[in-house]
């Protein structure tokens, strides 16, 4: 993924395009990874546990064109400038999770994609067929969409964490995204 630093932008500020793309993206994923842990580890009853695996499904289908414009915008784009107040070392640490994000979340959405194993109708509005119908290769793709969803929950987990530690040492990171 190319990187680069775009030192025109105002104010060390995302675009607002992508600051909208990032908060729609975050409310979306933190919901899809808490409601989607909850279904499958704890005793959710059987028709909210359908509800909210219906709703993520069409929900996550219909923002897979939103995240691909995500990505787009950030190759165009760039990131705005950090001040020198953050090290070259915390700038290419914070650089690689954001790229693993931005990689962890497309193998989630494709993997989610593959491993669909019937038709389905999005928000009742128009129907999906799957790509295959061998129950070995929609198994596989499950096993991968479990094990990087986790895997993304556990990043996020660490990303908000690292925004909250530099928020408390007064870096102004979360001004960028704001
Ligand atoms: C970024 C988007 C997504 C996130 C964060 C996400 C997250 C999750 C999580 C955390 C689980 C529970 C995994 C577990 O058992 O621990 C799950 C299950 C599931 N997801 Fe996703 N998902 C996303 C996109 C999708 C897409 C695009 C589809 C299908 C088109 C999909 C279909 C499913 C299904 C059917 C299950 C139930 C799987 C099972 O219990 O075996 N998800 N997802
Ligand atoms: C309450 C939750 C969240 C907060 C407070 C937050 C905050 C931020 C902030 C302040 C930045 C800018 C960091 C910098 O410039 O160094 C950022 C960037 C980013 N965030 Fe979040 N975030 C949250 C949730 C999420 C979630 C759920 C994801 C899901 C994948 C995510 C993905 C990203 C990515 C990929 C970037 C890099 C943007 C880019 O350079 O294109 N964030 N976030």
């Amino acid at each position: 993924m190319a990187i680069s630093l775009d030192s025109s932008l105002p104010d060390s500020k995302y675009s607002v395009i992508a600051r909208l793309l990032h908060w729609v993206s975050a409310a979306l994923i933190i919901w899809a990874t808490l409601s989607g842990l909850s279904v499958s580890l704890l005793d959710v009853n059987e028709k909210l546990a359908h509800w909210i695996a219906d709703f993520n499904v069409s929900a996550t289908l219909v923002f897979i064109p939103f995240f691909a414009w995500r990505i787009v915008h950030r190759l165009r784009q760039g990131i705005p400038e950090y001040g020198d107040h953050v090290s070259i070392t915390t700038q290419k640490i914070a650089i690689c999770v954001h790229c693993l994000l931005y990689g962890l979340t497309s193998i989630v959405l494709i993997s989610g994609v593959l491993m669909m194993d019937r038709s389905f109708s999005v928000f009742h509005l128009f129907e999906l067929q799957p790509l295959f119908i061998s129950e070995l290769v929609t198994h596989g793709f499950e096993q991968i969409h479990v094990a990087s969803s986790r895997l993304l929950g556990l990043l996020v987990a660490l990303h908000i964490l690292a925004v909250i530690k530099h928020q408390i040492g007064n870096t102004g990171v979360l001004q960028r995204m704001l």
